[in-house]
């Protein structure tokens, strides 16, 4: 008697299945050829991270504060499964000693990311990123590099039609008095907006800025722009990246009221969304510029930019737009003992996979059965085995494609398949 129901998968994760996985490894093997084409080098970071680094990452953020996966381990140490992964790529710089070396150093990094966000179509509890960072440069180059990288991979996959949203936020010269200005503007508006504005009021005004309360709406449209308020060197910058972007004909929507969930960005903010689309979307990729993230960590103040792009979501855009991937049968041979020919089986198999993917039917079911199997895997041959065959290290070899069927020994199907 079963104990209980079947354990299933945990609420917000998922499994991806083989039938997934073409289009899966396509979207990865799209950005890693277009991170190498911009001279970019693969790191992988820990999933663990002290939960300490993380709220580095800024403690009003909401992966930080509502939805870290934090938990003890068995020495007592504070630990989290990582909500994104830039925070361990500038610590890995660090420790790493890539700091000591040609700068930036140029990073992509795919993995797994956790948030204990309510689950739904596109966000889920565990999804998959694709991340790229420049650190060590505060050079606008770098900006315009890694937002043109963003489109080219999201080209890559097919998705051609996107809206680009850009924004600067300034750094920490600048940004303290326009923050000010914009409390001073919310203060006579407090008791019309939301519990959770209200809260952020004080604390991170930024973020009135992408509530998406319909009636807070309005008061956003009156409320100061940050680009309006940048210092010197931040309005410089600001140009830079926007004259680089000009230059390279990528399109963009400047969105004053993009700020991005993260508190570390310093500067340039920018999402790719799916164009075409009505309504509020999810982005597919997004990022920016990170110039206060190294101090934080308590590490030498080193700037930095980056993104991360969404693999969940591009890959779900991809299926939906019928994106066809060449996939392979799992085996292209397939060997069917009749009868109790394992060990013979085996080493038939063995043999053949110097030169081909090949699998065994072990299962003890008639040749007929196993035939119509081999069909349904798709395997291009067979190699029947009869006792009779096996006696002699010989075998039928059937080309499932055009039914031709020829015995040969042995030692000669890998140099026939080959
Ligand atoms: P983020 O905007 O939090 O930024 O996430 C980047 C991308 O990850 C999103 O645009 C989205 O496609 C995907 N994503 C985020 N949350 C979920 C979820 N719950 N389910 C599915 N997909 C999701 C960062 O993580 C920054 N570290 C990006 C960055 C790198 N900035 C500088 N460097």
């Amino acid at each position: 008697m079963p104990r209980s129901e079947p354990i299933k998968a945990v609420r917000g994760v998922r499994d991806l299945l083989p039938s997934q996985l073409p289009l899966w490894r396509a979207a990865e093997q799209a950005g890693v050829d277009v991170a190498r084409q911009f001279g970019y080098e693969e790191i992988i970071t820990p999933i663990v991270e002290h939960a300490e680094l993380i709220e580095r990452v800024g403690e009003d953020t909401d992966a930080v504060s509502k939805e870290l996966y934090r938990f003890t381990d068995r020495g007592g140490r504070n630990l989290a499964l990582r909500p994104e992964a830039t925070a361990g790529v500038v610590r890995a710089y660090f420790e790493g000693g890539l700091n000591q070396g040609p700068q930036p150093s140029r990073l992509y990094l795919f993995g797994p990311m956790f948030r204990y966000d309510r689950p739904q179509k596109g966000r889920y509890r565990q999804f998959y990123q694709f991340n790229v960072e420049a650190i060590g440069s505060s050079a606008a180059g770098l900006d315009a590099e890694v937002i043109e990288l963003a489109g080219d991979w999201l080209n890559e996959v097919g998705l051609q039609q996107l809206r680009l949203e850009l924004n600067s936020i300034g750094d920490g010269k600048c940004r303290p008095a326009y923050l000010e200005r914009l409390k001073e503007y919310y203060r006579p508006l407090k008791t019309q907006l939301g519990v959770d504005s209200q809260a952020r009021l004080e604390r991170n005004p930024l973020r009135l800025l992408d509530s998406k309360l319909p009636h807070e709406q309005a008061f956003k449209e009156r409320a100061p722009k940050i680009v309006d308020h940048l210092c010197d060197e931040c309005a410089a910058h600001w140009a830079a990246v926007r004259r680089l972007l000009d230059a390279a004909g990528t399109e963009y929507q400047i969105n004053p009221y993009l700020v991005r969930g993260l508190d570390y960005y310093t500067r340039t903010v920018f999402e790719f969304y799916p164009g075409g689309a009505t309504g509020q979307q999810d982005a597919l990729a997004s990022g920016g510029r990170y110039d206060g993230l190294a101090e934080a960590e308590g590490w030498p103040s080193t700037p930095g930019v980056g993104f991360a792009g969404g693999l969940d979501r591009v890959t779900d855009l991809m299926a939906a737009a019928g994106t066809e991937v060449a996939t392979r049968p799992p085996a292209d041979v397939l060997v069917l003992p009749d009868g109790d020919l394992a060990v013979e089986a085996a080493e038939v198999a063995r043999l053949l996979r110097a030169v081909r993917p090949v699998a065994v039917d072990y299962e003890s079911k008639s040749l007929a059965a196993k035939m119509r199997a081999a069909n349904k895997l798709g395997a291009k041959w067979v190699v029947l085995l009869t006792p009779d065959d096996a006696k002699r290290h010989a075998a039928q070899i059937r080309d499932m494609t055009t039914g031709e069927q020829e015995e040969l020994a042995w030692t000669e199907l890998p140099t026939r398949l080959a």
